[in-house]
């Protein structure tokens, strides 16, 4: 079947499964043993050894463990690599992403590294250098790893994080119990471990954060939708004053350079809640193991130094093991090793349900006095938008209305709309529009229809009978509308950055929308241009 890794783009962890993931973690393991014992032969099965292999290390924002265990990876790989000068490059001169890196693949570079402000930035150079490839012969697409976008994801440190995890376990896979201290809003590494953390059976999670620093929402959501156990404190003194203490424990910086004034104001406060001291030892079981990405600040450091030199330490060798990693990855992005993966392939599992229903007209009963809802006359030929916002409050029902109006561009007609309750109850409210005339919708405006109106139902009437009705649910994916924007402002598909990406949603299981690049979830209300 080939090797399924070559030129494996990696923007978040979810890119590669469990069962790819723990091949990684073995492969590395055989690699880490004959780094030990100077086994040369095993060290060839790695290695790339060929000077037209091109990686560029791209790094906008800085970084020392990232860059440099990935350029002395190359360095063992004995391929070309190459570090864009981003200070001196023409991104200074107004350049796009896209066009940026396509020049470089153009140059014959297989690899790209690459570290953000801006989110989601591997997912859409995936993309698009796609199209470049084709349009210019190239026989290989490159791969795109994401070495830190803004705050949303980590992946290869994820793979660092979960192999000495493992290491950590005897490589057993079955349960692990986990503490994450710091900065959880912010912090890219422990975002990654949503997904990353799947690794193992049983997951159970212990977020210690002050409130301002705490896990965004749509994580916490995604631990429990993986299954994992979690519980949230304030605090590390909170966190001890309880029994059921973690077994490990994921350290991160309090990152200044994204917080706002308000929150810095009270930094010290903050830090103080998720720094260790040396009274907690006496409280934490002395097997423990204490993790953390890197760096940490040499004033402030939320695990002091004193801590190096005993066995909670385990941050040394996971930053070594940041080589051994990147290592193994490579050597799989360039096909050099991956022939004997057996597992379980990537899924891609895409949902096509149906969510516009034809429904049969003549059910819909005859229009007589007393089932018209007041104020509404029936009209002869148009289309009624009906069931809006149902059981919402009559203001949010109007501006429900006045959105859909907006997104379908039914503003400069004539025509009403129309707040009323339900026959049976006059306490459940409902939104109406109606339009007189002659309207076609196509099927893409039916789309549109139900990405901001799902639950409603459209009649299409004619002749004053309804010819056709339809009942909206929302859509599995909404794409190809220009005027929807994902709201986040460090997205690299946010319009204020004139990327030119188009933006695109996926629902989630409870019914919102995550951005394809971002990740970050909305109500469907949301996501379209104000
Ligand atoms: C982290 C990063 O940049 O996301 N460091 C790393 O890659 N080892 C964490 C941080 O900046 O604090």
């Amino acid at each position: 079947m080939g090797n399924v890794f070559t030129s494996r783009t990696l923007a978040v962890i979810d890119d590669m499964n469990i069962a790819e993931r723990r091949y990684l973690f073995e492969k590395t393991r055989r690699l880490k043993e004959a780094f030990a014992s100077q086994d040369e032969t095993v060290l060839d099965e790695f290695r790339i050894d060929d000077s037209d292999f091109g990686i560029y290390e791209v790094f906008l924002e800085d970084s020392t463990r990232t860059r440099e265990s990935f350029r002395n990876a190359a360095a063992f790989h004995k391929v070309k690599v190459s570090d864009l000068s981003v200070g001196t490059s023409s991104f200074n001169k107004g350049e796009s992403y896209a066009d940026t890196f396509n020049t470089l693949a153009g140059y014959h570079n297989s690899v790209f590294i690459i570290r953000s402000k801006l989110e989601g930035v591997c997912t859409w150079l995936h993309e698009a250098s796609a199209a470049f490839a084709q349009r210019n012969g190239l026989t290989r697409v490159p791969a795109f790893i994401n070495a830190g976008d803004g705050k949303h994801e980590h992946p290869t440190q994820e793979l660092l994080d979960e192999f000495t995890f493992l290491e950590d376990n005897a490589f057993d896979t079955s349960s692990i119990h986990l503490a994450l201290v710091g900065d959880l809003y912010h912090g890219r590494t422990v975002h990654s471990k949503a997904d990353g953390l799947s690794l193992f059976d049983t997951v159970k999670v212990d977020l210690i954060a002050p409130r301002e620093l705490a896990m965004p929402g749509h994580y916490v959501n995604k631990m429990k939708e993986n299954g994992f156990s979690v519980r949230v404190f304030d605090s590390i003194e909170d966190y001890l004053k309880q029994e059921d203490i973690a077994s490990k424990w994921y350290f991160t910086r309090p990152q200044l350079e994204r917080m706002g004034e308000q929150v810095l104001k009270r930094e010290k406060e903050l830090r103080g809640k998720v720094t260790l001291q040396r009274s907690y030892l006496s409280r934490i079981p002395s097997d423990s193991k204490f993790y953390h990405p890197l760096p940490r600040h040499r004033v402030h450091p939320t695990i002091p130094t004193f801590i190096d030199g005993t066995s909670f330490n385990a941050y040394e060798r996971q930053s070594i093991n940041g080589m051994y990693v990147r290592i193994t990855l490579l050597a799989m992005i360039a096909g050099k090793v991956g022939e004997d993966y057996s597992g379980r392939m990537r899924e891609r599992t895409r949902n096509d349900e149906e969510y516009i229903l034809k429904v049969s007209p003549s059910s819909s009963k005859k229009k007589t006095d007393e089932n018209l809802s007041e104020g509404i006359r029936p009209i002869r030929n148009g289309i009624v938008i009906d069931h809006i916002g149902r059981g919402e409050t009559p203001a949010n029902i109007r501006k429900h209305m006045a959105l859909i109006t907006k997104v379908l561009s039914l503003d400069s007609m004539k025509g009403g709309e129309w707040v009323s309750t339900s026959k049976s109850d006059n306490q459940t409210f409902k939104g109406i529009i109606f339009r007189p005339g002659d309207i076609e919708l196509s099927r893409k405006e039916l789309k549109r229809l139900a990405a901001v109106a799902a639950g409603c139902t459209l009649n299409i009437i004619k002749d004053g009978t309804v010819e056709a009705k339809y009942r909206t649910h929302l859509p599995p994916r909404i794409y190809n509308f220009d005027d929807l924007a994902c709201p986040n402002e460090d997205c690299i598909s946010h319009p204020s950055h004139n990327e030119g990406v188009p933006a695109r949603f996926t629902r989630t299981k409870d019914n919102r929308y995550a951005c394809a690049y971002c990740n970050s979830e909305h109500n469907y209300n949301e996501i379209w241009r104000q």
